[in-house]
């Protein structure tokens, strides 16, 4: 797989580049201390397969991606979605993150779990090297609001498209995130304990481990570099970049997905998304810390 555009290093299997920019080095510190999202510690290649297949956007993701294809995961982390689109398919993923320590723990679980469609690169993206139009697929979840330009970041994000190629961004909503901001002040004051009582996603016990809990204590609430965007914002991101709006999570028209989700669906209009946006403070959405999906394909 030739995805390079700049000479690496290879260290641990792992494609290596010097890492140098103030703002991404502080990410890249705090993520050292505790890798997100981290695996269980019985995790194997069925356990990953098992929870893949339970979150419904990865899997119809998957699905749709079919095989033979390349696979790009932004700011992969620990690895655990680049290792699903790997497990059981001859697609090539290539996932990236300037955070070293996460990408060792995924190198790991490739190697003890003999997986070999993976590759991984250690390199912040704004240095810009990887190849310019060679993936079908770009997956980039929760991790351009941690970066120090997040346009920049899209833009650069969609050079590596091919044409007719898709790419999903994942992003904190400014309206939806709302609730999270109020429960940060809370954290600052009260500290963790309150932080477990209060935080939705930990009293429902979505997430058990200690480590996985601590990682997502830090991500949500003391993460050093963080912004939040509106649909409108990420729309005008597309069009300046010849993206074709495809869909979202939630829906900007109030879609329910019984249709194909990789099908081409209505933006709604400024009113829908609006108020999609502000639902997002009282349902599983803000919930979640007001994460919303968009979905584009390339057009030129
Ligand atoms: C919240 S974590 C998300 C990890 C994974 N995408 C997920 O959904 O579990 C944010 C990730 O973005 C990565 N990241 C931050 N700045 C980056 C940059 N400039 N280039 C590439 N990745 C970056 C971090 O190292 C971290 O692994």
């Amino acid at each position: 797989m030739d995805f390079l555009k700049k000479q690496a290093k290879v260290e641990d299997e792992i494609f290596t580049f010097q890492i140098s920019d103030k703002t991404t080095k502080s990410v890249t510190d705090f993520y050292r201390e505790k890798p997100f999202p981290h695996y269980n510690k019985k995790d194997n290649k069925a356990s990953l397969l098992h929870s893949g297949d339970s979150n419904f956007l990865a899997k119809i993701f998957k699905q749709f991606v079919g095989f033979n294809k390349n696979i790009l995961e932004i700011g992969c982390g620990t690895g655990q979605l680049s290792i699903y689109f790997a497990i059981g398919s001859n697609n090539r993923i290539v996932g990236l993150d300037p955070t070293k320590e996460s990408l060792k723990i995924a190198s790991r679980f490739t190697k003890e779990n003999k997986i070999k469609n993976v590759r991984f690169v250690n390199a912040d993206l704004f240095d810009n090297v990887l190849k310019d139009s060679f993936f079908d697929f770009i997956w980039c979840n929760g991790v351009l609001h941690h970066t120090k330009d997040p346009y920049e970041a899209f833009k650069l994000s969609v050079k590596y498209l091919k044409k007719d190629g898709y790419i999903l961004v994942g992003l904190y909503n400014k309206i939806g995130r709302i609730r999270t901001n109020i429960r940060k002040l809370i954290f600052k004051i009260f500290g963790k304990k309150m932080i477990l009582k209060i935080d939705p996603i930990l009293r429902k016990n979505k997430i058990k481990a200690d480590d996985q809990i601590d990682a997502w204590i830090r991500d949500q609430y003391i993460h050093p570099v963080e912004s939040t965007h509106t649909f409108d914002e990420v729309l005008n991101w597309f069009k300046r970049n010849d993206i074709d709006f495809i869909n979202s999570i939630p829906s900007t028209n109030f879609d329910d997905y019984k249709k194909n989700f990789f099908q081409k669906s209505g933006k709604g209009n400024f009113f829908s998304r609006i108020f999609t946006q502000l639902s997002m403070i009282f349902n599983s959405y803000g919930d979640d810390g007001g994460l919303f999906v968009f979905i584009g394909k390339k057009n030129v």
